[in-house]
Order: C-alpha cells, then structure tokens, then sequence
C-alpha cells in the first residue's frame, strides 16, 4: 500500500554519500538511499536496506530508485565564499603586481567595461556555466558598480539555476583610477535600487549582498549609509579586510581613530552575523576575537592570497577562535574557477605554515573539503538550507565519476571508497564531475550547456 505522503519525491538516489558534519569533516555514507522532496529538499536519507519501508512510506517504487554506478558518489554542491564576476576575463593573466598596483593596472580598468550591459552577459554567462561544471552550487559574487548589468548577473544565476548571493560594488573613492566610483549618494541611491529590483523580482536561488569594496575606497558617509541599508533589510554584507600589508598602512592612514581595520567595519555596523569578509590574512587575535563575537566570517581565498604575494591566512588560528570560515576563488586574484583548486591551495598554504612552524596542526584534506562545502554554507549563513546531506536542506550535490573514461585520475584494485575520495580532493577536477543539481533541481549537464 502506498503511504499518505505519496508522490511526494522527485528523486531517490542510492550509493555513495560523501559530506561534513559539525562533528566530522568527512563522512562517507555507503548503501545509502537519499530522497528529494518536489520542492527540492532532502527528505531522507537512511541505510539502503531501508529501500522497502521507504518506498511504501514515500510512494515510489524500486524502479523509481538511480543507482550510482558502483565507484561514483555525490559531494554537497561547493560554496565559493568569494569570487569577482567581472574579472573573469584575466583569470589566468595579470598576476606579477601586488595587490594596489594590480588593481589600478588591471581591475579597475576591467571593470569600468561593465558599464556595457552586453559586454557583461558574454563574461557572465561564460563564468557562471563555468563555476557550475565545477561542482559550484554557490557563489557570492563580486560585480562592479554598475547596477543594470548587476542585475544582469542576477538573472543569468538564477537562469542558469545556481544559488547566488549577488553584490553591486560600492565604491565613492578611487584616486587609481579616478572615473571608476561613484558619488556617495549616488552610491547609495543605486545600492537601494539594486536590493529593490532584486526582492521585486522574487527569486528562488538569488539574493542580493550589501558589498562595500574594501575600506581604502569607501568614505566613512558610505560605509554608515551600507551598515544602516543591510541593517534596515536584514541583508548579507561582503567586503575585503586585510589581506596586504600596503592596505593595511592605506587603512591605518585613512582611519587613525580606528585601533584596527577590523574596528573600521565594526563602528559602521558592517560586522553582523551575516558579513562575510574575503581573506584576513593579518588579522590579529584581538580582531578575530571581534568576528567570533560577531558572528561574521572569513572567506579565506589561498590562490588569490600566493598568486598576488598577500599573505598565508592561519586557518587554524581562525578556527581555534571559533570564527565561520568558508573558502573563494576570488577570481581573478586567484586565476582558478574551481572550488577543488581552492582546497588544495588551502592544504598547501597550511604546509607552507607547517614547514615554517614545525608542530604546527596541518589542515587535512578533510578539514579543506569541509571548509569548501560546509564551512562555505556556513560562512554565508545559509547552513539550514544547504552545506551536507541533512534532512530538510536543499538537495545542492554533484555527482562525481572518479571512472569516467577521461578522469584525470586513476583507480586501482584494492582502493577503497576513502582513497578514492582522497585521490579526487588531490587529482580531481571537473572531468570528473558528472551532474550538478541545485534544490533538487539538474543545473549540468543542461541544455543551457549546448
Ligand atoms: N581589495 C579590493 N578590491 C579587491 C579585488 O578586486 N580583489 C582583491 N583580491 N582584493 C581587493
Ligand atoms: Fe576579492
């Protein structure tokens, strides 16, 4: 007999389960059987040879039921912390300069294109199919001033069907590249516009983010009017805190009041439980003992960090503080899309770390996938709706093949489920990832792809 709640799935996979818990940066589920909800949630998930008494609990049958292949198993959809849209089109080049400079020779220029609607919708279609081959389900996203093809960026998330958080950048200060900001209050008077349009326009995945650039390019006037504009609308707010050390001296200069660059947000009520701030990677104990206070977190962004010569962000140290961490590209400081790309240039700065302070606890390979799934979810907080396999949270996965006839790695007789997951965190890449889904829904392959 068929249970009340029939018809009620529109998914019931059964195989291998890889994700993060709270307790535990890796849990690999075997035989197990997960269910998605028509609105895209996971309804359960429990040991396989429960299939019978969930068939008959949620009204499918056993022929309703996708079987991995044997070797393949999902990972939660990965949450890219930050990332800049509009700098797409160097990722790859453009990485000799330090931070400031690089901004004046490349960003902002780069940027001042985007006041051409169609320039941005080739970049930003390219780059939000890119991200979602990946295995990226989330991305907080960077644009450029320019409120209309910010927008633009919003719909083509939502089109293409990834979870977004989507900010206009505001900035009423730029002595580098003086044509690119705007006046404080039409700064202001954009960033209302944006939120505006974006909860007019009621989307499911998409949501807009209160995105100061960094304090360097933001007047005092700004920086109070953002905190008093996320406060009033309860909004998620990103911005970049230290991340180099010419910044720093910038930020000392333009705020002498302030005891630090973490009090500089702080005073403007841009430190919430819904901040996110890219990189960190001088802050002091002190500072991030404000964040654990706070409830703000850290996107910690290593490609970026090693490719511009920023700094090596002490992920230990900000977890031994209790302070949310996710991890980012944050294309193009950092020249790579992928996600797998930031967990391994995480592992590799916290071996740097190790082999300058030997003793020092290495983060795992593990604890970097956690970072980039659950952690992510975490920092953006969003994780009651997605980060790991839990009743009641978004059905984000990909599907990882580590057989597939291109995969770029291989696997050998006698490797088990561990190893193989191990082999794809080192070796894998998006040769190997098979389907995307977001809220349940399949975003890749699609026939947005073709
Ligand atoms: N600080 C201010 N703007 C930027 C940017 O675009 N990229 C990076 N990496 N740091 C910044
Ligand atoms: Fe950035």
């Amino acid at each position: 007999s068929r249970g009340a709640a029939a018809g009620q799935v529109q998914h019931v996979f059964k195989g291998t389960f890889a994700h993060s818990t709270t307790a535990e940066p890796l849990q690999i589920l075997d035989n197990t059987i997960l269910g998605v909800d028509i609105n895209g949630k996971i309804a359960f998930i429990e040991p396989g040879d429960q299939e019978e008494i969930l068939c008959d609990k949620w009204g499918f049958s056993s022929s309703d039921v996708k079987s991995l292949q044997d070797k393949d198993f999902f990972i939660p959809g990965m949450v890219d912390t930050h990332i800049h849209a509009p700098q797409y089109t160097y990722a790859g080049i453009a990485q000799d300069y330090s931070l400031m400079k690089w901004l004046k020779v490349f960003t902002f220029p780069t940027e001042l294109k985007y006041e051409s609607k169609d320039f941005a919708k080739d970049v930003y279609t390219k780059l939000v199919k890119r991200t979602l081959k990946h295995g990226t389900t989330t991305a907080c996203y960077f644009a450029t001033i320019h409120t209309d093809s910010t927008l633009l960026l919003a719909e083509i998330v939502e089109k293409l069907g990834q979870r977004a958080l989507v900010g206009k950048v505001c900035m009423d200060i730029n002595d580098a590249v003086r044509s690119y900001r705007e006046e404080t209050e039409e700064c202001i008077e954009e960033t209302k516009r944006f939120i505006q349009e974006i909860i007019n326009r009621k989307y499911t995945l998409v949501k807009p983010i209160v995105t100061p650039r960094f304090a360097p390019s933001c007047s005092t006037q700004l920086l109070n009017d953002l905190g008093d504009i996320a406060k009033e609308n309860d909004l998620h707010i990103q911005s970049h805190i230290s991340e180099n050390k010419d910044e720093l001296n910038i930020v000392k200069d333009m705020f002498p009041e302030c005891g630090c660059y973490t009090e500089v947000y702080d005073k403007y009520n841009l430190l919430t439980s819904k901040t996110v701030m890219a990189h960190g990677c001088y802050l002091s104990n002190k500072e991030l003992e404000i964040f654990c206070s706070k409830g703000s977190a850290v996107a910690h962004c290593p490609n970026s960090n090693i490719s511009l010569c920023s700094g090596m962000l002490d992920v230990r140290n900000v977890l031994n503080h209790k302070v949310k961490i996710g991890l980012g590209t944050d294309v193009a400081g950092g020249y790579s899309t992928s996600m797998l790309d930031a967990v391994r240039k995480a592992i590799e700065t916290s071996k740097i770390l190790t082999i300058q302070k030997p003793g020092y606890e290495t983060l795992s390979y593990k604890e970097a996938f956690q970072l980039a799934t659950l952690g992510g979810s975490q920092a953006l907080a969003l994780e009651d709706t997605i980060g790991n396999f839990e009743v009641g949270k978004d059905f984000d996965a990909v599907l990882i093949s580590p057989t597939t006839t291109d995969s770029s790695f291989d696997v050998f007789a006698g490797d088990t489920k561990k190893v193989i997951f191990e082999k794809f965190i080192n070796l894998g890449d998006d040769r190997n990832v098979m389907e995307v889904y977001v809220a349940g829904k399949l975003v890749f392959p699609s026939m947005c792809f073709l």
